[in-house]
């Protein structure tokens, strides 16, 4: 697991590197995307990237992390429109070639296969962006989520819904209380994990990421499994980390060449 602590535009530009650097080798990569404010200036930078250096994502495809359980289809909040709305609508990107787990299906486990398969017969996720909640989600695995959880249905935690109620004119009710989310075991397949962090809110769940124990009770953790973790963060987010130091002296000792 690499941490990197630096400011939040430097964070946006290393994402992108790494985003860009991928497309440019493999125009017809995989691409994980997130959603939530953690990732919005990695998409903007992309799309700086796509109209003024012709940064193209024509041949790539896209899946996302998660969505909500029962938002209507035009419902701005749900994940799909969202990722139209910050990345995919916005670079030469096919909507036919973003997919995102169906929190509409009348059968809902049925779908959560689905798009497992739809990830496997895509040839895997090569570069999956994530952002982390306060209580250590990734995805919507929340506290509790097994370790080896693929996608299927789960109840989101009060914290989560209490955090995510900005996006709904601060009206609690109006979260939903279910989503579909990719598992930990899905998101561990994925050939490099970035992670996004910034704010002292988040400063506890990338301690526990990086520093505690592997386990459910902060589902972030389970990244310490994974051979190729990028953790992104600013100062306010290291702020309870033990090793920050370490990190700052190892990030800038690295050769510029080496890349995430
Ligand atoms: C959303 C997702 C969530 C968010 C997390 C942090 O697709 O996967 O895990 O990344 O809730 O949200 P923000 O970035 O809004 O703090």
């Amino acid at each position: 697991m690499e941490v990197v602590i630096a400011p939040a535009d430097v964070l946006a530009r290393l994402a992108a590197d790494t985003v860009e650097g991928l497309l440019r080798t493999r125009p017809d990569a995989v691409l994980g995307l997130a959603t939530g404010s953690s990732p919005l200036a990695v998409y903007d930078e992309l799309v700086r990237r796509h109209v003024e250096e012709g940064l193209s994502f024509a041949r790539a495809r896209a899946f996302t992390l998660d969505e909500y359980v029962g938002l209507p289809l035009d419902h701005p909040q749900r994940y799909r429109n969202v990722i139209a709305r910050e990345l995919t609508d916005r670079v030469d990107l096919d909507p036919a070639r973003v997919a995102g787990p169906d929190g509409a299906a009348d059968d809902l486990p049925a779908a959560c296969a689905a798009y497992e398969q739809a990830i496997v017969d895509a040839g895997g996720v090569d570069v999956q962006i994530l952002g982390i909640g306060t209580d250590g989600h990734i995805a919507f695995n929340e506290p509790g989520s097994s370790l080896a959880s693929r996608t299927r249905v789960k109840t989101l935690t009060a914290q989560t819904r209490q955090d995510n109620a900005r996006f709904f004119d601060d009206d609690l009710e109006a979260v939903p209380q279910h989503c579909v989310t990719q598992g930990i075991g899905t998101i561990l397949a994925a050939g490099h994990l970035v992670l996004l962090a910034t704010g002292r809110a988040k400063a506890e769940a990338v301690h526990q990421m990086v520093e505690g124990p592997v386990s459910a009770l902060w589902p972030a953790s389970a990244l310490q499994l994974h051979p190729h973790v990028s953790v992104l963060i600013d100062d306010a987010a290291a702020s309870r980390l033990q090793l920050a130091d370490h990190f700052r002296q190892t990030w800038a000792a690295k050769p510029a060449w080496q890349g995430l």
